[in-house]
């Protein structure tokens, strides 16, 4: 198969469009066979559920290229069970994981001229989301839904790739207790759209969100979950029932526990205890693992001691070992990567 002419090193992250994309539709009651098309535009009413209540989730994932030429993605099965808990959390009909983890690889079997080769340093990102399609008034569910997977090739999340970042603590709150933080709802993220262009407004490249009852305490960020390490090398990371379970968190903690021995603990994280860890990184599909050099909090700064120029050590090896597993370098645990072909 030939590649796509892309300058893969050059690209941001962004909307390429591909070839092929998975649509299933959901009405009466169940879902349809579904399948592939070369459609990219969606038709839906104008009093759709998505469009007057934001009834819609997503996911996000990415297939890469290992050393050895095969197309791979990473543990598709636990992006699928996500999306079951998002899907019911906000009354849709749930999208089978099984049948989830077959639209993924189709869409991205069909898309494999735009997997970016080995060692180009992008990827292809995945996004499965579903939302309700038909017209609701009243607020309540819909009746009938679409379920779509596209895929578009990206490069960094961040500018400047494994460059540190700065964040700032956020004055807004992305997430209530008892609330949806803890799925990946469309809503969240238009909640904090209005966080981040500020924070871009004032030269921050993220927000560092705190618990919005106590506000005490380290949450995430509008797009990835937090990692830090502390002064004698143990990763610690936040934990609380209004983030989003990551899947890239949860694998980092196995990781670093199982592959480099390190301790590797999820607790609760106070702000105050922020200063005193030697790194800091955001972690996420898009994020892999992107190291934060500073941390602003309303004009007082605080610099982790693995600098602006690059990942603290720690971090590095982690970000080593997981890459290493999702491009075939390092052997994976069982079940970890699902070949595509
Ligand atoms: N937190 C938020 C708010 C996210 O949007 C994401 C991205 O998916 C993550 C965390 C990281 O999750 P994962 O590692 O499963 O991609
Ligand atoms: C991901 O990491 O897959 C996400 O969905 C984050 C998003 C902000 C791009």
């Amino acid at each position: 198969m030939e590649k796509k002419n892309i300058d893969w090193g050059n690209l941001g992250f962004g909307y390429v469009k591909t070839d092929y994309r998975y649509v299933s539709n959901y009405k009466d009651g169940k879902w349809d066979e579904g399948g592939l098309t070369t459609d990219d535009m969606v038709t839906i009413s104008e009093c759709a559920g998505v469009l007057q209540y934001a009834q819609t989730v997503f996911e996000g994932m990415k297939a890469y290229t290992t050393e050895d030429g095969h197309i791979v993605t990473f543990r598709p099965d636990l992006n699928g069970e996500r999306m079951e808990h998002s899907a019911a959390r906000l009354e849709m009909p749930v999208f089978p994981k099984d049948r989830f983890v077959d639209a993924v690889v189709q869409t991205i079997k069909a898309n494999a001229a735009y997997v970016p080769p080995y060692g180009s340093g992008a990827t292809l990102y995945v996004r499965p989301y579903m939302f309700g399609s038909d017209a609701v008034i009243g607020v309540k569910p819909a009746s009938e839904y679409q379920f779509r997977v596209f895929t578009t090739p990206v490069g960094p999340y961040f500018k400047g790739g494994a460059k540190p970042i700065t964040i700032r603590v956020s004055d807004f709150d992305r997430a209530a207790p008892n609330g949806t933080g803890h799925i990946k709802a469309g809503l969240n993220y238009a909640m904090s759209l209005h966080a981040i262009v500020d924070a871009h407004k004032n030269g921050f490249d993220e927000n560092m969100y705190l618990d919005s009852k106590t506000r005490t305490k380290v949450e995430e960020t509008g797009g990835a979950n937090f990692l830090f390490v502390t002064k004698d090398g143990k990763v610690v990371t936040p934990k609380s029932d209004s983030i989003l379970p990551s899947i890239t968190r949860r694998s980092l903690i196995y990781v670093a526990k199982e592959y480099l021995g390190l301790e590797a603990e999820e607790r609760e994280v106070y702000f105050d205890e922020v200063k005193d860890f030697a790194e800091c990184g955001l972690c996420g599909t898009a994020a892999v693992i992107s190291p934060v050099g500073k941390i602003v909090d309303h004009g007082k700064e605080i610099c982790f001691p693995s600098g602006m120029n690059e990942m603290g050590p720690i971090t590095k090896k982690l970000y080593e070992t997981l890459t290493g597993i999702q491009m075939g370098r390092i052997q994976a645990p069982e079940g970890w990567l699902k070949v595509i072909e």
